[in-house]
């Protein structure tokens, strides 16, 4: 697969980077939209300040174009634990109440939920490395199940969810719907109204190739106000600059989340790094990001001294390859790779490789020869 995508991204000219999953380089239009950002404010401050909210806007539009919701349905939190916890602090709880999670989450979608148990609310965590986890996880749920937080891809192994037939059961059953969008939003297309998703939380940082630091946390209008606001502040009016005012009253949209100045830098760059992924199309993109997952796994199944690990059908598997090498610790594999710039991830039982649509075949077949070169000097 030789393609022109890799000339947006200086990171190939230096290494193969394999780990989207974690964190992703920057396009050139990314930098360059920092660099002028950062040289206006050098020059002239906040004079053009409207400029910059326009540019907060299109960005709260660009997610929700890649999320089919609306942009009033955004909010732009700093990260996907911040919109995870405002769910969990949010939520009017009782005693009795359960909230089932997959039982292999990353800890963001797992500690918020663990702290509602001093207010007698049980997490029922359940194994979803089984043959349908959609069916396992409702299993789980019982009338006083209040709400399911998934992952839509699992971040150690890329097993990925049904995430429309989880929220029509949810739909069907008053059981809210979290999910945790971060491995999956940049990488495949989400559609939060097709999958009934309540709420959705996601940094840029990964899939998107955006910044750290400049997340979507998407709500449905319907169950919005649900959440009792754990901040308050100026921004989170309809029209913030309006400082003399009789009525403090929140704004019924996704600002209402965003209690103080936003993170402009981080929007900027998000900004940037949406509008490349919109004008590529996220079907491009989704295509070619699985089928750089699929060459590799296909590539790694063919060796005897590599077990791949996580569910490989088809529509279970993700743009995320996690596999062991035999008689080699993942971990030095790891660290010899590094060495050679094949930049992955230990994550589980083994050694991630997440690559992203812009990278070649070419570039996938030399991480595959240091792989190989280094697993035959490692056990001659
Ligand atoms: C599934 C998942 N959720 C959340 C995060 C990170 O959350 P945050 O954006 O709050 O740092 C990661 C990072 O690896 C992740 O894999």
């Amino acid at each position: 697969m030789s393609n022109s995508f890799q000339q947006l991204f200086p990171s190939t000219n230096e290494l193969c980077y394999l780990n989207h999953a974690a964190m992703a380089p920057w396009p050139t239009l990314v930098s360059e939209a920092v660099q002028s950002f950062a040289e206006e404010n050098a020059r002239i401050g906040a004079r053009d300040y409207d400029t910059w909210m326009q540019r907060e806007n299109d960005c709260r539009e660009r997610f929700a174009r890649l999320l089919n919701a609306q942009a009033d349905d955004i909010a732009l939190l700093k990260n996907t634990t911040e919109g995870l916890s405002v769910v969990a602090q949010g939520l009017p709880w009782k005693a009795g109440d359960n909230i089932v999670i997959p039982d292999c989450e990353f800890p963001s979608n797992r500690l918020p939920w663990v702290q509602l148990e001093s207010l007698g609310v049980a997490v029922r965590s359940v194994a979803i490395h089984v043959n349908d986890p959609e069916q396992a996880l409702q299993a789980a749920c019982d009338e006083n199940t209040r709400l399911l937080a998934v992952s839509a891809v699992q971040y150690a192994d890329g097993l990925r969810l049904h995430l429309d037939k989880l929220g029509r059961f949810c739909q069907a059953n008053q059981v809210l719907f979290c999910v945790d969008a971060i491995q999956q939003v940049g990488m495949l297309p989400l559609d939060v109204q097709a999958c009934h998703i309540d709420f959705l939380s996601a940094d840029a940082h990964k899939w998107m190739l955006g910044p750290e630091g400049l997340a979507v946390f998407y709500t449905h209008p319907d169950v919005r106000e649900q959440l009792t606001l754990t901040q308050s502040g100026w921004r989170q009016m309809d029209n913030p600059f309006q400082f003399h005012r009789n009525s403090w009253e929140p704004s019924k949209t996704g600002r209402r989340f965003e209690a103080g100045s936003p993170n402009m830098l981080g929007i900027v760059a998000t900004h940037a790094a949406l509008g490349m992924l919109l004008e590529i199309g996220m079907d491009t993109v989704a295509q070619r990001a699985m089928a750089n997952g699929d060459y590799l796994r296909n590539q790694l199944s063919q060796r005897d001294n590599i077990e791949l690990l996580g569910n490989t059908a088809p529509e279970r598997c993700s743009a995320i390859v996690n596999f062991r090498p035999l008689g080699v610790l993942p971990a030095a594999l790891y660290r010899d790779l590094r060495k050679v710039d094949v930049i992955t991830a230990l994550r589980g039982e083994g050694l991630r490789l997440s690559p992203h649509f812009y990278q070649s075949t070419a570039l996938l077949d030399t991480a595959l020869q240091h792989i190989d070169e280094i697993l035959a000097s490692q056990t001659e």
